[in-house]
């Protein structure tokens, strides 16, 4: 995804962020804090829509609320128009919430309670996208007993077994967990056509996050067709949609013009909203021009769309030594304040966040560093760039300098956790020139404020 025009920028040796100098922020805001563009959202949607509704005009975006369903930022995405696809009970009353219609909502999931299924259906949501056969019995199950007429639009997500080359915890086809297995999807529209509680609508075949390249989304819209045809022979109905899922990549890696990226290094991306839109609406033009193509970008929404801000506290310089305790080379180390509690995927997937020194933002980064978080785990340390170990800034850095970390509005806030009671971050948008403030940093007593039982005399229930 490209950027709304000169939202960060070097100006005057320092990192501005939607005109606001990110140092000084920082100098009157405690660190770690996320700073977020509404003006990014709002192109990013504008983008894809203009990149698929010229292809296929009947296409639908459902926002993956999954990427981030902060109030705020849900609203800005609500304003742009488009829909919303939850994952959880708690993200359909976010949703609800922020405004979307019920028929705006699709709801995916593996293991949606029954609890979660009423509530969807009582909703009247668009569809409730069932990842197994046993889902569907739940669902009809559930519906039967809300009774008074209560139908459940359902469509069926299916593992069309397509490789792709993403992070493993990103893949979702060909070995992961979502899905119905591709030999069981007919008897699963089947099923699903013969149920009087259950109206069939769709065909899901999301195929991963962070998909570096565009190709596996055309095979994925060729084997979900023939599941489609397929189908509809054999039920005699006819189908809404085919929703193809999100996964749309985003460049973490600093792409410049002319580089190939490999596919296989799932950092760098040079795929363009163009490209996917090519490869999933060419194939579907050409078979079904009809179906309705629904999508649920998550990431190419929300992940550049912010920064987050943090200090160096600490730092030193470790000497490394062989097994027989010789000096063999030394390595500079710098903490920050923010570790896998406030970026937790930089240790569960050792994602990569790239980083400026705000305040030095246009001194060469000619130094080397081990760049760690504030936590007691060994593991709380960033990997480096380019698949080093190393974090590239200016030679002096140091305590008090200011780093600021790129594309971090995805899967950021959803993911924070207050390891070592560190308060959650805040988070900050700029807006029309001002900073407000969209989540408020955690107190201690918000810390302490769930836990219960602990007895009379300490000040508690
Ligand atoms: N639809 C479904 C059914 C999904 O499971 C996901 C993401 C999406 C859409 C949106 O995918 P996107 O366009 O954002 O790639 N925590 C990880 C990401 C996990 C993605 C899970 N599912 C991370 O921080 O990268």
């Amino acid at each position: 995804m490209t950027a709304a025009g000169n939202i960060a920028e070097v100006r005057g040796g320092r990192l501005t962020f939607e005109g606001i100098d990110v140092a000084a922020l920082a100098d009157r805001t405690p660190t770690p804090f996320f700073l977020f563009s509404p003006r990014q959202i709002r192109w990013n949607v504008e983008t894809l829509r203009n990149a698929f509704s010229r292809r296929h005009l009947d296409t639908e975006f459902f926002y993956a609320g999954k990427a981030n369903s902060n109030r705020w930022f849900l609203r800005q995405v609500q304003a742009t128009g488009i829909n919303i696809e939850v994952n959880a009970g708690g993200e359909l009353h976010r949703a609800l919430a922020a405004g979307f219609r019920p028929d705006q909502i699709v709801f995916n999931g593996v293991a949606k309670t029954r609890h979660e299924v009423r509530d969807a259906i009582n909703a009247g949501i668009r569809a409730i996208i069932a990842d197994s056969l046993y889902e569907l019995e739940r669902i009809a199950d559930v519906a039967a007993g809300i009774g008074v007429g209560k139908v459940a639009a359902v469509a069926l997500r299916v593992d069309v077994d397509v490789p792709t080359q993403t992070h493993p915890g990103m893949a979702t086809t060909h070995g992961g967990k979502a899905g119905i297995d591709l030999a069981d999807a007919g008897q699963g529209f089947a099923y699903a056509a013969a149920q009087q509680w259950l109206d069939v609508r769709g065909l899901h075949c999301h195929i991963g996050s962070q998909i570096t390249d565009a190709a596996p989304y055309a095979r994925a819209v060729e084997v979900a067709l023939d599941l489609i045809e397929a189908a509809e022979r054999v039920t005699g109905c006819r189908l809404e949609f085919l929703n193809a899922g999100g996964g749309f990549a985003v460049p973490y890696r600093r792409v410049v013009p002319g580089m190939v990226c490999d596919a296989a290094d799932y950092f760098c991306s040079t795929v363009q909203p163009d490209d996917y839109a090519a490869a999933i609406c060419d194939t579907l033009r050409r078979r079904r021009p009809d179906l309705k193509l629904f999508l649920e970008p998550g990431r190419a929404i929300a992940a550049n769309t912010a920064i987050l801000v943090s200090r160096v506290e600490n730092q030193k310089v470790k000497r490394v030594r062989d097994e027989r305790g010789n000096v063999i080379g030394e390595e500079r180390w710098l903490a920050i304040d923010a570790g896998y509690n406030t970026l937790l995927e930089h240790c569960l997937y050792d994602w990569y966040y790239p980083a400026v020194v705000a305040n030095r933002a246009a001194e060469p980064p000619a130094g080397a560093f081990r760049l760690a978080g504030p936590l007691c785990d060994g593991g709380d340390r960033f990997v480096g760039d380019d698949g080093t170990d190393w974090r590239h800034f200016p030679t002096t850095t140091g305590v008090g300098d200011v780093v600021a970390f790129g594309n971090t509005g995805a899967y950021t806030l959803e993911m924070m956790q207050p390891c070592n009671a560190q308060p959650r971050a805040a988070a900050y948008a700029v807006d029309r020139g001002e900073v407000v403030e969209i989540r408020r940093r955690e107190s201690n007593d918000d810390m302490v404020a769930l836990d219960v039982g602990f007895g009379p005399g300490s000040g508690g229930a």
